[in-house]
């Protein structure tokens, strides 16, 4: 399976939370296939973008006492922590690490934030309350 294509099973039912995750899996396509030239900036911008949505989701779960907040946090760090380690300007490490990312973020997103979209929808919280990067998906993550 082509990991490049949006899978329906990605699409967790809160339509600003897709919208971001949309969001983001297009910009690592677009990267994944974009120049070297443009693959520096670009990554370190997903890089903040995926920093800046990992934490909103935090925010939402402390918000809901969440029951599996540490392991969610624990993988949201551990990715962080891979990507940090990428030297943007190394374009094959950053391709290489685009690519282990689509493969994990289409796992992460139908699982773990699923599960979260689940337990908002019980609390009927919907994200674009409480979350401002969910409110404005596609707005620029402040640096
Ligand atoms: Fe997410
Ligand atoms: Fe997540």
């Amino acid at each position: 399976m082509k990991t490049t294509t949006w899978l329906s099973e990605m699409t967790v039912g809160d339509p600003v939370i897709d919208a971001a995750h949309r969001a983001l899996f297009d910009q690592m396509v677009f990267l994944l296939r974009a120049g070297d030239s443009e693959l520096g900036d670009g990554f370190l911008s997903l890089t903040d973008k995926l920093e800046y949505d990992f934490r909103e989701e935090e925010r939402l779960m402390e918000g809901l006492d969440f029951p599996d907040l540490h392991g969610h946090r624990e993988e949201h760090a551990k990715v962080l922590a891979c990507l940090h380690q990428v030297d943007p300007a190394d374009v094959g490490a950053a391709r290489e690490a685009l690519r282990l990312m689509l493969k994990w973020f289409p796992a992460h997103v139908a699982t773990m934030d699923s599960a979260l979209v689940v337990a908002l929808r019980r609390a009927a919280v919907p994200a674009a309350a409480v979350s401002p990067l969910h409110a404005a998906a596609d707005a620029p993550a402040p640096r």
